[in-house]
């Protein structure tokens, strides 16, 4: 039978954005994982929807393989030009599983990433300790954590609930830190956002403002958003968190 999620997201795979987007939150996800690969390297996107970052990165030279649990995304962007368009080799291979249960032998690619998904998962340290499992040592995971204290999850999880989802599920620090030691993984990189965003689920300020243009001004990197979330990371919308596997294991 298929999931509320599934069917959710196979119902949104025409219009979910192909582009990698311009604000600086969206950059950031795409300077992350280009930042932490070099050509040829195995990247598993997972989450990964319609090839929104997967097919970018197939044409940057990465192996990518891109996983989700909607087919409906997969197929999407099988139908992509910019997918079509590759070489057979570089074609991101796409595979409908779960975060949580990875199809992929352990130590096998340089990088797994997870962005916007994890917040959707209950039990998102499954998934976690899948993307670490997966990936060889010394090699790096990507992932987005939410945080708790933002006020953009009300709207949200009143969003999800009424699709049917169980919910969101932020963690905080402490929780995060364990989570993370306890797989081996140190985090060599840590980029909070989303402290101001949260004032435009506030209709007024973002329909009869300027204020997503002040706060996410596309010229900005990081934008006014990102430095002032610097300083109050406890109350980030998301901590993007690149880890790096132990190389001994
Ligand atoms: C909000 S979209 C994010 C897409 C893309 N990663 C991005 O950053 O724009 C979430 C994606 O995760 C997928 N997803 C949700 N729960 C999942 C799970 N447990 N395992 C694998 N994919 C999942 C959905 O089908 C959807 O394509």
């Amino acid at each position: 039978m298929i999931s509320a999620e599934q069917s959710h997201f196979n119902n949104r795979a025409e219009d979910y954005e192909t582009d990698i987007g311009a604000d600086y939150p969206q950059t950031l996800k795409w300077q992350l994982i280009k930042k932490y690969t070099d050509e040829n390297d195995m990247v598993v996107d997972v989450g990964g929807a319609n090839g929104r970052h997967a097919v970018d990165l197939a044409q940057a030279g990465r192996r990518v393989t891109c996983i989700d649990l909607s087919l409906g995304m997969l197929n999407k962007m099988r139908r992509r030009k910019s997918f079509l368009a590759l070489e057979d080799h570089l074609k991101p291979k796409p595979i409908v599983a779960k975060a949580q249960s990875l199809p992929l032998a352990s130590n096998s690619v340089d990088l797994a990433y997870c962005y916007a998904t994890l917040l959707l998962i209950p039990d998102q340290e499954k998934a976690v300790a899948e993307l670490a499992r997966i990936v060889r040592p010394g090699g790096h995971v990507i992932v987005d954590i939410a945080r708790p204290w933002n006020l953009g999850w009300i709207y949200w999880r009143h969003h999800y609930k009424k699709l049917g989802f169980p919910g969101i599920f932020p963690l905080n620090i402490k929780t995060t830190q364990k989570l993370f030691s306890d797989l081996s993984c140190v985090a060599v990189e840590t980029i909070a956002t989303g402290v101001l965003t949260q004032l435009l689920y506030i209709p007024f300020l973002e329909k009869k403002t300027s204020l997503r243009h002040w706060i996410h001004n596309v010229h900005e990197t990081p934008d006014l958003d990102g430095k002032i979330t610097a300083k109050f990371p406890k109350l980030a919308n998301r901590e993007y968190i690149v880890l790096r596997k132990d190389n001994r294991l």
